[in-house]
């Protein structure tokens, strides 16, 4: 006879022990320590030097589950492949990044998925670059404006860090005067002017497509807005996202003193055939 719930209990932990996620070559990886620090690294069959660590046996590495703790010098660390969350909380700034809430936002606006392309300008350090790249992969492409040189470097390392530059087109120029030969699905704008750049970023964007802009001040929120609506853009909309961390302890739960009182405005809108 069969015994149900021992059936049950089987494919569950079955299920459970395909869960299991190995780390490999090529993964984009950090070391966790006690404080919370973490040590980013692509993991090699190889000796690996991890800033801030010293050098690690990539092999030893190989094969070790996701969440493994590790013993590196008699002290206790954990390794976890790096997700959007760690990659944007930790990429190495140049300018003024959007931090995860808005880029989390952001997404959700432009209703990103797997195959859409994207135009984007500027990259900053590239934080908003790679939100964009997760959404979009493993098909899609997004392509950025970039007026600064210097800034893309870093912008560039930060992006390689997550693994996804494969679908990704780095140009230098102004946004305001950009040529694209395809049309796009989704715009996303992080620059002073935006609404400068509207005329031109429109002949790219399709109908129906989506625009999503951020700005720091309110008076560029209202500039923005009336450059959208003045173009036939349809379904406008600003918001301001105002997250705050909750610290545990054991004597008590309060907000964080750190949490970020502004950190911007976001514009959002679809174009229409007007
Ligand atoms: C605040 S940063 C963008 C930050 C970025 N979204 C991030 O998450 O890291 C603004 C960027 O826009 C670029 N920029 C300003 N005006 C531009 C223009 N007209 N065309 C292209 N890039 C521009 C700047 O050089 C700068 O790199």
């Amino acid at each position: 006879m069969i015994n149900y719930q021992t059936l049950a209990r089987q494919t569950l932990f079955n299920d459970f022990k395909h869960m299991s996620i190995m780390l490999g070559v090529g993964d984009s990886v950090y070391i966790l320590d006690d404080r919370g620090r973490r040590y980013w690294f692509n993991i090699q069959n190889d000796m690996i030097r991890v800033k801030g660590l010293g050098i690690i046996d990539g092999a030893r590495l190989i094969g070790q589950e996701d969440g493994s703790s590790l013993d590196i010098a008699g002290r206790e660390f954990f390794i976890f492949r790096g997700g959007l969350i760690e990659q944007i909380d930790s990429v190495e700034r140049g300018p003024q990044i959007i931090t995860a809430k808005d880029a989390a936002t952001i997404l959700l606006h432009l209703d990103l998925k797997a195959g859409d392309r994207v135009l984007e300008a500027g990259v900053g350090s590239g934080a908003l670059t790679i939100a964009l790249l997760h959404s979009i992969a493993p098909s899609g492409k997004v392509f950025t404006i970039e007026l600064r040189e210097e800034f893309a470097k870093k912008a560039r390392r930060n992006v390689e860090r997550s693994g996804l530059e494969a679908m990704w087109e780095l140009q230098f120029g102004d946004i305001k005067d950009y040529d694209l030969d395809e049309m796009v699905d989704a715009v996303a704008l992080d620059m002073p002017d935006p609404w400068n750049a509207l005329d031109n970023v429109t002949r790219f964007l399709r109908p129906g497509g989506r625009f999503a802009g951020y700005v720091p001040n309110a008076n560029q929120v209202i500039d923005l807005m009336k450059g959208l609506r003045e173009r036939g853009y349809k379904e406008t909309r600003a918001l301001e996202n105002i997250q705050r961390f909750i610290e545990v302890h054991p004597g008590g739960v309060r907000p964080s003193y750190d949490t970020l009182g502004h950190t911007g405005y976001l514009v959002f809108g679809r174009r229409s055939t007007k």
